[in-house]
């Protein structure tokens, strides 16, 4: 069995160039907001949840964007309710939210 349960990244990755990237797209807020969420629920900790910081996944093109494994899904989203559904029905219960779901081909 694995440490954690279920893993989440979120890109935070900021560039000074004025390119395109998840900082600017409210990646912190989304971050702390999981983080504080998975934590209420008592999701957090060994062989439960972690959610973490990450530098660009390089899928910017769908930012901002998370990365739930073991599964490998990656969600993209908008507000703190689209985080809320991703910690309610994907971290707690393993169903994956279609609706949040990167296009499989949108990189760069
Ligand atoms: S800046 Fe977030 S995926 Fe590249």
């Amino acid at each position: 069995m694995s440490y954690y349960q279920r893993h989440i990244f979120f890109c935070l990755n900021q560039r000074p160039n004025g390119e395109a990237c998840c900082a600017d797209r409210g990646a912190q807020r989304a971050f702390d907001h999981c983080k504080s969420r998975v934590k209420a629920e008592g999701l957090a900790g060994p062989g439960k949840v972690r959610v973490n910081k990450a530098g660009c996944l390089d899928r910017c093109a769908a930012g901002p964007v998370a990365v739930v494994y073991p599964e490998g899904v990656w969600y993209t989203y908008v507000d703190e309710h689209d985080i809320d559904e991703i910690v309610e029905r994907h971290l707690k219960h393993g169903e994956v939210v279609e609706r949040l779901l990167v296009p499989p081909h949108v990189g760069r």
